[in-house]
């Protein structure tokens, strides 16, 4: 705020004070006037709205019951065009509570003065994403359709709150804000836009309201506010713009009137230490700024609590400490200077006689108490080039002090609105305002008469003028037109267009503002232009404005300031950037589609319950409702241009699905057709089709929704189908990808394998090349694995048995090794054979190996013999004759066989018994021993080589007792000659000839025994005198 310089401000306070509150946004957007349409919305963008169907249902069934009092479309009165049935039926549902009433989508909404149940949360679920007439007339029936029009069909909104001081624009504009606080989709961010959306109004209002005779809460200034929505329907920034603030109001109220309401806000509610700091009482009596009006208490406001709001409000928009305090100094300053005083000196000179109010306001407005008292007392004025200070006169004084006052508090509030739009300002920076869809809701004072009307009221009433216009235009005026355009039979209705009052207001040159801009040194004369009846009436320097709701007298007077020569500029200023700021404002909402909230005000006693006919009248008629509802009833409700219409609904019929090719008016034609419009519900217009029912239009919609499902299945499969497939396509690339990988990782494992393979080859044939050097690196591997390998293979296959002669051919480094190993293997065995035998088997075994020695590889029928086990004897005690056993006595007889012995010289066979003894051989024949042969006179043993049992035992002869060698045969010739070798220990004297054996017969004498193979044995004297022992073959030589 911009207060450093009082001086500065002063000047500019006798010249102008202006109003920077006029600025405006600019919008490009297209200007509509073919909007009486109902904004109809076109969707149920959110069809979750009804939490629980059984409560819905519940309410419904209760609030249908009391609405069928009356109608609740003033289109369903039977006698459409009778003001008494319309009054009457506003009546009916007013007695019921009902205060709300449509003409098709214009909601037509009466004050009640009392708080009804009617705005809980669950009725705004209860109108969330519900056509308009499937449930009883609401304003967020409204706010619902605007939201969705917004949504669906892309296309900035704006609400127009009308109606007279008093009759419940502003709850209305609240109400709409907290429908949508409520029912919008949020997230964090959101919430503390909503907030903020919804604090700014308690703020506002505590600065910009003050109780009036018509309103205790009247809405001194005009206030449009935009909110912003994103694309998902959120709402994520506002932004407000002001229209003249009634600033004379700051200094002055009439009797019954209030100053706004912040100033007893902060007297009654401030703690008691910031009223000191501000140097203020608790007392409101005590300022000339709030006394004038006598009305320091209202019932119906209780200022400590408003306070606290107020309060909170500001720090939740986030107004910091030092800015409230700020603000509050500047506040409590206009108190202040309310109480400046002054005294007059006879030369005409003013001087100021309240001291104590200069040293407050110099510290609260931080600036140097003389300047501000020389600031109060003079003016500059420019004299032949030069600045002069020229003294005022004590009225003079009081009238520079009043307009300082009122420009303060004017900034201030200037200021207000600049904040709480830099609060609401949406900051994403990617969210660029063209995304955003806005909602515009206007909300501006109302249309009031009082008894000194001055230039506030008239900008007041001007304003609410254009709105009436503007409601005229876009709807009875362009409604008609547009059937006139579009070739529509149409019956006009009449109307009264007030734009020639609009006219005579703003016209150039000739217009009221003009005239007041254009004659700045006399009161214009207004007076002389009315009739005499008029002029009986009327003070001199009055005028009368038939305004659309009623005439006003306005007093030039109050426009004027005699005692500021400077204003006359001020009032043109102002009144000129008035006209502008409206100009600006039709733009705005022209370029939006409108939804109309016309509100009603019952009484002029603000009581609940009272219907004061002839007041109700008058608005009906002055709002137009009567036109309104003609327009409507002989109207189409819904209109679009047929591509628009094509566009939305084209998916309902296959002939226009998804494309229609030819002409639009066919493809609407085609459209409406298989929807079963029927004639009398439609016409077609030149660009547009025109829809007599928003019932049609509604079930059109419905339709729309159930296709939209299939639609939207549709979609899902195709979508569903398309990222399964995208899906799959991914996970196929993937596990290629992962295949890929692996067989590389394989491949790659491959070639080490074989590389290493080749080389362990390539090693293997160096070291195989190399195998006959001595140990070297080519070599080592090579002979290690070779030595290897056969110790691998020799555990393998390591002889089982003592038997099993196989063994591994081993590697010349190894040959040493494995012959050791071998021997050990062989011993190891040996020895666990030997461990293992019994002794029976040993001595059996010791016996072979004898038998072994002898005649292995020297006797045919030796292997033969290997098998069958020896035995110990042949011949029990009991075959052998008992005198024979008696000769023998006890000695001990090892073995005893039966032989054949053959007579030396005639070669004959004789069955005798061979007995081995401990020390001598003893031949039996039956019970007498023929012959003892001891064993040392045996000089040795002869046998053939081939398979016959014949063997000779070769006896000394210097033994006189022996009869020479004895010719034995036997079938055991084996096992026989075995044991007596043992028993005799002659085994190295065993004689294995071939062919022939000779003997010793007696002295001298030799026999000769001639040994041939044959087919079979043969023993039989030759005739050479020699023994002929023909030994069969066996298969084994
Ligand atoms: N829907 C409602 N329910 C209950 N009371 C209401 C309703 N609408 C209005 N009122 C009462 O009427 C009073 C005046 O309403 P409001 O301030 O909205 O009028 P206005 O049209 O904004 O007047 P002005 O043009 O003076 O600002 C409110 O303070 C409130 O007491
Ligand atoms: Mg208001």
């Amino acid at each position: 705020m911009d207060l450093s310089n009082i001086t500065d401000l002063m000047r500019k306070t006798q010249a102008s004070i202006d109003e920077k509150g006029f600025l405006f946004k600019s919008t490009d957007a297209v200007v509509n006037p073919l909007s009486l349409s109902l904004s109809l919305s076109l969707s149920h963008s959110h069809s979750q709205a009804v939490g629980s169907d059984g409560i819905r249902v519940m309410m419904e069934s209760a609030l249908t019951a009391r609405d069928r009092v009356g109608v609740q479309d003033f289109v369903l009165l039977e006698n459409h065009t009778s003001e008494v049935a319309f009054i009457e039926n506003l009546r009916k549902r007013f007695k019921e509570n009902l205060i709300y009433t449509y003409i098709g989508s214009v909601l037509v909404s009466m004050n009640p003065y009392k708080e009804l149940e009617i705005y809980t949360k669950q009725h705004m679920e209860r109108y969330r994403g519900v056509n308009f007439y499937e449930v009883s007339p609401h304003i967020y029936a409204v706010a619902d359709n605007a939201y969705r029009s917004m949504r669906t069909e892309r296309r900035d909104q704006c609400i127009l709150i009308s109606g007279e001081s008093g009759a419940g624009k502003t709850e209305a504009s609240k109400k709409v804000l907290q429908y949508y606080a409520i029912t919008c989709p949020a997230n964090e961010h959101v919430q503390t836009v909503k907030d903020r959306l919804l604090q700014s109004n308690p703020v506002l209002e505590a600065f910009g309201n003050a109780k009036t005779l018509r309103n205790d809460n009247s809405s001194r200034f005009g206030k449009y506010m935009d909110i912003q929505f994103d694309f998902k329907g959120a709402p994520v920034g506002g932004h407000i713009l002001n229209y003249l603030l009634e600033k004379s109001r700051v200094v002055h109220q009439s009797h019954g009137e209030r100053n706004f309401h912040i100033f007893y806000q902060l007297i009654e509610g401030a703690e008691d230490d910031l009223l000191r700091r501000l140097g203020l009482e608790r007392n409101a009596q005590q300022y000339q700024y709030l006394v004038k009006g006598n009305c320091p208490k209202v019932s119906s406001i209780n200022d400590r609590n408003d306070w606290k709001t107020v309060r909170k409000a500001l720090s939740i928009i986030g107004f910091t400490e030092d800015e409230v305090e700020e603000l509050l100094n500047i506040i409590a300053s206009v108190l202040h200077l309310g109480n400046v005083q002054y005294g007059g000196e006879d030369s005409g000179c003013s001087y100021i006689t309240t001291e104590t109010q200069i040293k407050y306001l110099a510290r609260l407005l931080g600036v140097d108490g003389t300047v501000l008292k020389e600031a109060l007392t003079h003016k500059k004025i420019t004299a032949k080039g030069e600045e002069l200070m020229s003294p005022l006169n004590q009225e003079q004084a009081a009238s520079a002090r009043d307009a300082l006052s009122k420009a303060i508090y004017g900034r201030t509030f200037t200021w207000l609105v600049n904040k709480i739009n830099d609060s609401l300002a949406f900051k994403e920076e990617s969210f660029s305002s063209k995304n955003a869809s806005v909602i515009g809701l206007l909300d501006i004072y109302g249309f009031e008469v009082f008894q000194n009307n001055s230039f506030e009221q008239f900008c007041i009433n001007y304003c609410n003028e254009k709105l009436q216009q503007l409601f005229i235009e876009l709807t009875l005026k362009s409604e008609q037109d547009e059937y006139e355009a579009e070739g529509i039979t149409w019956e006009p209705v009449q109307y009264f267009n007030n734009k020639i009052i609009c006219d005579l207001v703003e016209e150039k040159f000739k217009g009221i503002i003009s005239i007041l801009v254009s004659i700045p040194q006399h009161s214009p004369s207004f007076h002389k232009l009315a009739d005499g009846k008029t002029r009986k009436v009327m003070g001199r320097e009055e005028f009368r404005l038939s305004h659309y709701a009623g005439e006003v007298n306005y007093n030039v007077n109050g426009f004027l300031d005699k005692n500021n020569d400077l204003l006359f500029r001020n009032l043109k200023e102002a009144a000129t950037q008035f006209k502008n700021s409206l100009a600006k404002l039709m733009e705005i909402l022209m370029s939006k589609e409108p939804s109309y909230v016309r509100c009603i005000k019952p009484n002029d006693a603000k009581q609940a319950g009272r219907f004061d006919e002839v007041l109700i009248r008058h608005q009906v008629k002055y709002l137009g409702l009567m036109e309104n509802l003609r327009v409507r009833r002989a109207g189409f409700a819904y209109r679009r241009r047929y591509e628009t219409f094509l566009q939305r609904y084209k998916s309902l019929c296959p002939d226009t699905w998804p494309n229609w090719d030819g002409r639009l008016v066919d493809g609407v034609s085609t459209l409406v057709k298989h929807l079963g419009y029927k004639p009398e519900e439609y016409k077609l217009g030149r660009t547009k089709i025109f829809i007599r029912f928003p019932k049609t239009l509604f079930a059109t919609e419905d339709a729309l929704e159930v296709r939209k499902h299939s639609l939207a299945t549709q979609l899902q499969s195709s979508w569903k189908g398309y990222s399964q497939k995208n899906k799959y396509q991914k996970m196929r690339q993937a596990a290629i990808r992962v295949q890929a990988w692996w067989r590389g990782i394989l491949a790659r494992r491959e070639a080490k394998r074989r590389r290493e393979a080749a080389n362990t080859i390539r090693r293997f044939i160096k070291g195989f090349i190399y195998r006959h050097q001595p140990r070297c690196p080519e070599n080592e591997y090579f002979l290690d694995y070779v030595r290897y390998s056969f110790l691998m293979k020799l555990h393998r296959s390591l002889p089982k048995t003592v038997l099993d002669k196989s063994w591994p051919t081993p590697p010349p480094a190894l040959v040493e090794a494995s012959e050791q190993l071998r021997k050990l293997c062989m011993q190891n065995m040996v020895w666990k054979y030997c461990k293992s035998i019994s002794p029976e088997w040993k001595h059996q075994l010791e016996q072979k190996m004898v038998a072994s020695e002898i005649f292995k590889d020297k006797k045919d029928n030796y292997p033969q013999s290997v098998s069958k086990l020896f035995v110990n004897t042949r011949l029990n005690g009991e075959d052998i004759n008992p005198k024979v056993l008696q000769t023998l006595g006890n000695e001990k007889m090892k073995y005893a066989v039966s032989i054949t012995k053959y007579d030396r010289k005639g070669y004959k066979a004789r069955n005798r018994q061979l007995l081995l003894m401990a020390d001598s051989a003893v031949i039996v024949e039956e019970a007498k021993v023929k012959q003892r042969i001891d064993y040392n006179s045996l000089k040795g043993i002869s046998v053939s080589s081939l398979s016959d049992g014949m063997f000779v035992f070769h006896v000394a002869c210097e033994d006189n007792k022996q009869k020479g060698d004895v010719v034995l045969q036997n079938e055991h010739v084996i096992e026989t000659i075995t044991k007596v070798a043992i028993c005799a220990d002659k085994i190295n004297s065993i004689n294995i000839t071939q062919g022939s054996i000779k003997f010793d017969v007696a002295q001298g004498k030799e026999g000769i025994i001639d040994f041939t193979s044959g087919s079979e044995l043969l023993i039989a004297k030759a005739k050479n005198g020699h023994l002929s022992v023909t030994a069969p073959r066996l298969n084994s030589r």
